[in-house]
């Protein structure tokens, strides 16, 4: 994490916090062409029918100490993700390794031992606490589960967890309904904490909270990494959440990463049209820009039904930048700036390099180049097949600069023309 403002305190180090920098870091998670398609099932044969392609085929991996922020619209598969590099599902396709070892396919058995080291903090703080059990047995759990003695006894190691979190070691007694939210996903961290993990894969962990207790909680998360060297995955709905505590950020649109990059990098110039409209969602307290008009991307329509993604770019149905080439072909993720994957055809922010830049420009060209000719031959198919049905008519988005019209992109009651969305300065209205 960043620094940020910190209004909480853990009193004990367990593992000095590692000094490099992100970029030198080991990996300590790998995910490569990760898949998770869950069967919808018809029938009394129950045969299948289609899936709903929750994950389909993301790369990425996660350096030791770092913390990877992973937004995305409801329902893009964030959540599937992170259940799935913790095995709590098994993926369908693709590998995870975990320090190396390949933990893709490994039984309930296999991966005991490996639990220690992973650890999940769920969204729900209330769900997530069985109501029955006092907060020593919750917090005690992972010990039993494990079989694991510490040393001064569980009950001495479950108290100091309760105060390295916030909490009072008096509470080891007391009920989950007689704590406030942001008290309970206290006693979720510290049931996370309470193996030593490596890895923290935090789905949502603030969402369900009073935005003033947010910012203890993720204040906290971030004080604990510090001393205990902790690696986090932190699941959000929106930039803002991750803004403050991410090292890099991945943005999810569909089963798919369409941007991987250095926070502050993706933050002061997004590459895929995508962020750059999550981004223009997320307000920003600047005094300079007070009075200044807002500048504000709508996307037109809901996400697609991930049982059927649309062709070739997935976002191409809401992007006002779509062209023929983003229907046919998938963009593949590429590195177009250093720490900066994008997967997108007219990458944002690209034009407007300075001219020593030329790595970038080459990659960018490379990235046209990559897709040109899969598109020439596509496209020669096409011709051949239904030359009479590729009217023009049909294939608006095909006329002139191939730029999809701003009625077809934007929303009729917000409408943003192409031009102005395809200028640099994104001269969105915000009416
Ligand atoms: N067990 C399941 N069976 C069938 N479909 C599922 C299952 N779990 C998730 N899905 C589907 O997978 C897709 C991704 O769901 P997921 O919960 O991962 O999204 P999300 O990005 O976490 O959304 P949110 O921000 O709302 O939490 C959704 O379309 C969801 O309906
Ligand atoms: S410009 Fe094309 S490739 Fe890029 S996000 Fe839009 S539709 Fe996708
Ligand atoms: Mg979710």
């Amino acid at each position: 994490m960043s620094e940020t403002n910190k209004t909480e305190s853990a009193p004990e180090a367990a593992i000095p916090h590692q000094a490099s920098a992100p970029g030198e870091r080991e990996v300590l998670l790998k995910v490569e062409g990760l898949q998770k398609h869950f069967p919808i099932k018809k029938g009394i044969l129950q045969r299948q029918v289609a899936a709903v392609k929750a994950v389909d085929g993301i790369d990425f991996e996660v350096r030791k100490g770092e913390t990877l922020g992973v937004v995305g619209e409801s329902g893009c598969g964030k959540s599937t993700m992170g259940r799935v590099i913790t095995r709590l599902q098994d993926p369908t396709g693709g590998s995870i390794h975990f320090e190396g070892q390949d933990i893709t396919k490994l039984s309930t058995g296999k991966m005991r031992p490996l639990r220690r080291d992973i650890q999940m903090i769920f969204q729900d703080p209330y769900g997530s606490l069985n109501p029955r059990h006092t907060i020593g047995s919750i917090v005690s759990a992972p010990f039993r589960l494990q079989g694991v003695e510490p040393e001064g006894g569980v009950k001495k190691e479950v108290q100091r967890l309760l105060e390295l979190v916030g909490l009072s070691p008096e509470h080891y007694n007391r009920y989950p309904h007689e704590f406030s939210g942001g008290q309970r996903q206290r006693i979720g961290i510290a049931r996370a904490l309470a193996l030593k993990p490596k890895l923290v894969v935090a789905d949502e962990p603030v969402s369900a909270l009073d935005v003033s207790i947010q910012a203890q909680v993720v204040n906290l998360m971030d004080d604990l990494q510090q001393e205990l060297g902790l690696t986090y995955v932190i699941i959000a709905h929106d930039l803002s959440v991750v803004r403050h505590v991410s090292d890099r950020v991945a943005v999810m649109y569909l089963g798919k990463i369409v941007e991987f990059a250095d926070s502050s990098k993706l933050y002061e110039s997004p590459m895929h049209p995508y962020t750059k409209a999550l981004m223009s969602a997320v307000p920003v307290p600047d005094p300079k820009r007070r009075g200044q008009k807002n500048e504000r991307i709508l996307l037109r329509g809901d996400v697609p039904s991930p049982i059927a993604p649309p062709s070739g770019c997935r976002f191409h149905t809401r992007c006002w930048k779509a062209t023929q080439i983003c229907k046919t072909t998938e963009p593949p993720l590429l590195e177009l700036r250093p720490g900066q994957r994008v997967a997108c055809h007219h990458p944002e922010n690209f034009a407007d390099q300075a001219p020593q830049d030329v790595v970038l420009l080459s990659a960018a060209k490379e990235a046209v180049d990559l897709v040109g000719s899969a598109v020439l031959a596509e496209e020669a198919k096409q011709a051949q097949a239904s030359a009479a049905a590729e009217t023009a008519s049909e294939e608006p988005a095909a006329a002139a600069e191939e730029t999809v019209t701003a009625e077809e992109t934007v929303s009729a009651e917000e409408t943003v023309s192409a031009e102005e969305t395809v200028a640099e300065n994104q001269e969105s209205t915000d009416k």
